[in-house]
C-alpha cells in the first residue's frame, strides 16, 4: 500500500544519506525541501523530493497544502511507567519545600516506589498506556522507558514487563532501560553495598534472562549513587550487554561524566550543572549528552548550558524525562520550545536534538529520526503554519494535525 503526500509546504529533516547524529555547528543546519512530496509504502519511507519530481502512482494521495511535515520526536529519556501521582509534593514545593527536602522526608522516588509496589501489574499497565497514548498524539514516535520505581526484585520486574507489554501492543518503538539504581530503599540507607548486591546478583540475571532491558541506568548524584557505586552498576550491566545511559550532573558535578565516558555510556542525561572539565571529557567520545529542559522548568533548577556545549563542538539531544516527580509531562513540543526559549537553541538545533540526536540516544538512528529512504514512516503533519519557526514560537498551542507511526495514523 503506497501513500503519497503532496503539496507539503516544507518537509523537514530530509537526509539523502543517513547520518547517525549531528554535532556542534552542524546542528544549526536543518535540511528541508519546500513544496515537497513524500511517498511511503506500508511502514517505510520510499521516496521524497520536490513537487516537480512528484511520482504519479500511489494507492492513496493526501494533499497537505499549507502544512509542514517532519519526523516524529524521538524521546530518549522517560519514566512513563509509574503508579499514581505526586501532586501533593508539587503543592509542597509551591509552599516552600525543596525537591531535596521532600526526598529526605521519604517523598520523591521512594514515595513512587511505595505506590508502585502496592499496584498490580495490570493496573500499572493500564495507568501507563494512557500516558503512552498521550505522547503519541503529541508527536512522539519512539520512546525510551526506564524502570526505577520498583527498587525491589518484583517491583523492577513488574515495571519492565509492563514496558515489554506496551512495546508489544503499540506501534511506537520502545527501548527499555533498567534503573534499579534510582535510589537506595530506606532499609539500605546505611548499607549501600547490600542493595547494589541485590541489583547485581538478583535483579540483573532475571532481567537478562527475560530479555527485559536494552540499557542500564543509575542516578549518579550526591546523596544517591556515587561514582564508584555507579561504576559497579555499569560494569555489571555491560556483562549482560546492557549499555549505560546514566542520570548525572542534575544537581552537582562530581566527575561522574568522566566515569560514564570511560565505560562507553551511550548517553549522559540531565547535565544541569556542567563544568569545563566535563565538556573536555565529552569531546572525542561517542557519548551523547541529553538535556531535559522540562525538568529544569518544573523544579526550577538551571537549564543545561546548551550554547556552551554546542560551541565546544558537542552534540546534544533533547528528551522529556516524563516522570511523576520532576516532569509530569511528556510533551516534546514543549521540550523543543523550552530549549529555544530558555537554552537559546535555534529552532534548527532543537529539532535536530529532538529527532536525529534523540534517535542516536536510544540506538535507533538507522531507522528513526530523519526523512530518509528506508527509514520508518513516522511523521508529524502540522496544522497550516507560516514556517517551522512557529513550532517553538507558539509554545502553548497544539500545532499538530496528524501523527503517523509505522505507517499508521494515530487516533
Ligand atoms: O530524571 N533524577 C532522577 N530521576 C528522575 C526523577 C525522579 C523522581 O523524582 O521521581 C529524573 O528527574
Ligand atoms: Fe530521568
Amino acid at each position: 500500500m503506497k501513500t503519497l503526500f503532496i503539496n507539503i509546504k516544507e518537509l523537514l529533516q530530509t537526509r539523502e544519506t543517513n547520518i547517525d547524529k549531528v554535532s556542534g555547528a552542524e546542528m544549526a543546519e536543518l535540511p528541508t525541501i519546500k513544496n515537497a512530496f513524500l511517498l511511503i509504502e506500508n511502514d517505510i519511507i520510499l521516496d521524497f523530493g520536490s513537487m516537480e519530481k512528484c511520482p504519479t502512482e500511489a494507492d492513496k494521495v493526501i494533499d497537505v497544502n499549507g502544512k509542514i511535515i517532519l519526523p516524529t520526536w524521538c524521546d530518549s529519556h522517560t519514566h512513563i511507567v509509574y503508579a499514581g501521582n505526586r501532586e501533593q509534593e508539587f503543592v509542597d514545593r509551591i509552599n516552600g519545600l525543596s525537591y531535596e527536602e521532600i526526598a529526605n522526608r521519604g517523598g520523591g522516588i521512594l514515595n513512587s516506589a511505595k505506590k508502585l509496589n502496592e499496584t498490580s501489574e495490570d493496573e500499572l499497565y493500564h495507568q501507563s498506556k494512557k500516558r503512552l497514548e498521550e505522547v503519541m498524539l503529541q508527536g512522539t514516535g519512539a520512546v525510551e522507558i526506564k524502570s526505577g520505581y520498583g527498587l525491589t526484585v518484583n517491583g523492577e520486574l513488574k515495571m519492565l514487563r509492563v514496558i515489554k507489554r506496551l512495546a508489544e501492543n503499540y506501534p511506537i518503538k520502545i527501548k527499555a532501560t533498567f534503573l534499579g539504581a534510582h535510589a537506595f530503599p530506606k532499609e539500605y540507607k546505611e548499607n549501600h553495598q547490600a542493595y547494589i548486591d541485590v541489583i547485581i546478583n538478583e535483579m540483573l540475571p532475571k532481567i537478562a534472562e527475560e530479555k527485559l532491558a536494552d540499557y542500564i541506568d543509575a542516578f549518579l548524584e550526591t546523596g544517591y549513587f556515587s561514582v564508584e557505586e555507579t561504576e559497579q552498576i555499569m560494569l555489571a550491566g555491560k556483562k549482560y550487554g546492557m549499555i549505560p545511559k546514566i542520570h548525572v550532573n542534575q544537581f552537582t558535578a562530581i566527575n561522574g561524566i568522566e566515569a560514564c565516558v570511560k565505560h562507553q555510556a551511550l548517553t549522559v542525561d540531565h547535565l544541569e550543572i556542567v563544568t569545563d572539565e566535563d565538556i573536555e571529557v565529552l569531546k572525542n567520545s561517542s557519548t551523547m549528552p541529553v538535556a531535559l529542559p522540562s525538568c529544569s522548568y518544573f523544579i526550577s533548577i538551571p537549564y543545561t548550558p546548551a550554547r556552551k556545549m554546542l560551541n565546544a563542538g558537542l552534540p546534544l539531544a533533547l528528551a522529556s524525562d516524563f516522570n511523576p516527580g520532576t516532569t509530569p509531562s511528556g510533551n516534546m513540543n514543549f521540550v523543543v520550545a523550552t530549549a529555544c526559549i530558555k537554552m537559546k537553541m535555534t529552532p534548527e538545533e532543537a529539532i535536530n536534538a529532538a529527532t536525529i540526536n534523540g534517535a542516536y540516544a536510544m540506538g535507533i538512528s538507522n531507522t528513526h529520526g530523519s526523512i530518509t529512504e528506508g527509514k520508518k514512516a513516522n511523521i508529524i503533519i502540522t496544522k497550516e503554519l507560516n514556517s517551522y519557526y512557529e513550532i517553538p514560537y507558539r509554545f502553548g498551542s497544539n500545532l499538530i494535525d496528524k501523527v503517523m507511526i509505522d505507517g499508521k495514523f494515530i487516533e
